[in-house]
């Protein structure tokens, strides 16, 4: 039996689910795969109010994130604590000392990904971050195993669980903006100030991190043509319904010419395509490739546990050693050396 030290920074709704999570399935996953997985620290802003907890997970708890780096028992390390400034340096730090990352960090792994990934590359150790795009929805792991013989040529996703909510509030219980954004508050989607999900920033990091994997293609903010859903009234539901179709907040990215067109924007959906079908605060990705056609990938886009469950998933990844360094980039076709693959057009 091998047994894993995991160090969690963070003690906010992922965290918790993690501990949670992995003190029931503990067991199931020392049978499974001969691994015994143990939370040994966490580190906390402040160490007050956390006996209760710290005493029913038999959990140690630091401020200081030296006593975790110098501690050479933790093999990994997760990265829940959020920000970019903090998180970016101690992940860093952790990659340096020959620790595994996890992180579900979506601003930061859509900025620093690849400067995160060349320094756990450098020092042979992993940066997973399945948990940062589309919460408990297995995508990055399936772009980087079921995608590989195929070609991504374009991605539309529903990214963002508090629109998607606030949007069939409008369209289902006849709510205006205002009404769907104070029963996403009080439903402990959105948060008390909303602009990142609204203002359609939360679902452009999570396309940039997609697009990087999908596409192959790194694109910045600027490459990306964002709307939120502020604009959007009672009305505009009431005539996009009798019209048959459904007004969603779309994160697309559709590669012609190898050139890459990408947009965050309010679109209508034909009531009968699949994402139309995609309600409340789920989340879907439907992927167009070459050799598969269509498929898609539906699932809970936030909450403790699913997002919990990506983190886990990308801690077992990394103890099975299956795939080393983290995610990898789609190498489009046409970056191949003529004459190595058939052409498919
Ligand atoms: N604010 C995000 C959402 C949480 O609503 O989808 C998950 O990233």
């Amino acid at each position: 039996e091998k047994e894993v030290n995991i160090a969690v920074l963070g003690l906010g709704v992922v965290a918790s689910g993690l501990i949670e999570n992995l003190t029931i399935a503990k067991e199931k996953i020392k049978q499974q795969t001969g691994v015994a997985l143990s939370i040994t620290k966490v580190m906390v802003r402040s160490k007050e109010k956390r006996r209760a907890q710290a005493e029913k997970h038999q959990l140690t708890f630091t401020t200081e994130i030296d006593e975790i780096l110098e501690d050479p028992t933790i093999d990994i390390v997760v990265e829940l604590i959020g920000g970019v400034s903090d998180a970016k340096k101690w992940i860093t730090q952790s990659l340096q000392q020959g620790k595994h990352v996890v992180t579900a960090n979506k601003d930061l792994i859509a900025q620093f990904g690849n400067e995160l990934t060349a320094i756990a590359k450098d020092h042979n150790v992993s940066l997973f971050y399945e948990a940062s795009v589309a919460g408990g929805v297995p995508i990055l792991q399936n772009l980087n195993t079921n995608f590989i013989a195929d070609e991504i040529t374009g991605i539309q996703g529903i990214l963002n669980g508090t629109t998607n909510f606030m949007l069939t509030q409008m369209a289902e219980q006849e709510e205006s903006y205002e009404e769907a954004l104070k029963t996403a508050q009080t439903a402990g989607f959105a948060e008390s100030d909303p602009t990142n999900d609204v203002d359609g920033w939360d679902a452009v990091y999570k396309l940039i991190i997609l697009a990087r994997l999908a596409l192959g293609k790194n694109l910045s903010l600027t490459d990306i043509e964002t709307q939120g859903i502020r604009e959007i009234t009672q009305r505009d539901m009431t005539y996009a319904q009798e019209f048959g179709y459904q007004i969603k907040l779309l994160a697309q990215a559709e590669k012609k010419a190898e050139k890459v067109y990408a947009a965050v924007t309010p679109v209508l959906i034909p009531k009968t395509h699949p994402l139309a079908l995609v309600r409340n605060e789920m989340n879907g990705v439907f992927i167009e490739s070459k050799l598969i056609g269509s498929s898609m990938f539906y699932g809970p886009g936030a909450g403790a546990s699913p997002t919990a469950v990506s983190v886990l998933t990308d801690i077992l990844r990394i103890v099975q050693g299956k795939e080393k360094e983290g995610p990898a980039t789609q190498m489009s076709c046409s970056e191949l050396p003529k004459g190595e693959l058939a052409k498919r057009d």
